[in-house]
């Protein structure tokens, strides 16, 4: 079965609204001529820039997701955004339990799975995150953790749903860092990943599911690490940041 390669990048807390508006105008002029039949594209700038990427990239291939989902309708939460006000925006996908929310911000397995359950209320399409740290793949705990995370965080998620989720698996210690997680290894473990999801959903559920890799992903390891068997694309953080480097790992990872 073909899978579509879904290459997202993670602005993260960067980028503001001017900003925006010359990086997504950048990119829009280098995406004219890429054909959305070789890769769905989606850039996730943060809340106070998703207006102005949404009006920018107008007319474009690229789409625009968020950082972060609320998992209640509406209500006395300080700092946060529901899934209906990310709906009225526009946007398609909402990037949920990246490693820097679990890290800095108190997100756990069950807070993920309350901000999937929302996304998908209200039809956005999750790109959730899993990955294990350093400690944990040195101590030789990384599909344990893997599973855990999947497990818990996906409790209750109809098997129906999942063809709307994408998972971005970005081992922690590849993020930001420069050390990427060679093809075979990023491989190995995204085949553990596929296959966890086939014992919850089964093998149908499993083998449609998208799943990126993240982590010091860049222009040039892009196409030897999406060639693996069952690494589909990537979630990008600081190649995704400059049109030039965002558009060439695309581009050879998908043409
Ligand atoms: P990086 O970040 O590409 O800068 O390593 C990836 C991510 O955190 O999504």
């Amino acid at each position: 079965m073909s899978r579509k390669i879904f290459i997202a990048g993670n602005w993260k807390m960067n980028k503001t609204a001017a900003e925006t508006k010359e990086l997504c105008e950048a990119l829009k002029a280098k995406f004219a001529s890429f054909c959305p039949c070789k890769a769905e594209v989606a850039v996730c700038p943060p809340f106070t820039s998703i207006a102005t990427a949404v009006e920018a990239l107008k007319g474009s291939n690229i789409k625009v997701g968020a950082q972060n989902i609320h998992w209640a309708d509406n209500g006395a939460f300080t700092g946060e955004i529901s899934g209906a006000m990310l709906k009225e925006m526009g946007i398609e996908y909402v990037i949920i339990g990246h490693s820097e929310r679990r890290q800095y911000f108190g997100e756990t397995d069950e807070t993920v799975n309350k901000r999937i359950a929302a996304a998908l209320k209200y039809d956005l399409k999750p790109i959730v995150c899993i990955g294990e740290t350093l400690e944990e793949r040195e101590g030789n705990k990384t599909e344990e953790v893997l599973a855990k995370q999947i497990k818990d965080g996906f409790a209750n998620i109809a098997a129906a749903d999942m063809a709307k989720v994408t998972i971005a698996y970005e081992p922690v210690w590849a993020i930001g860092t420069g050390k990427t997680a060679t093809p075979d290894m990023a491989e190995e473990t995204h085949a553990f990943i596929r296959k966890t999801f086939a014992d919850l959903y089964g093998a149908e559920v499993a083998e449609a599911l998208v799943i990126q890799y993240g982590g010091s992903m860049k222009p040039e390891n892009s196409k030897d690490l999406v060639a693996q068997k069952d690494i589909d694309g990537g979630l990008i953080g600081g190649a995704a940041l400059k049109a030039d480097s965002f558009y060439d790992l695309v581009a050879n990872a998908a043409l």
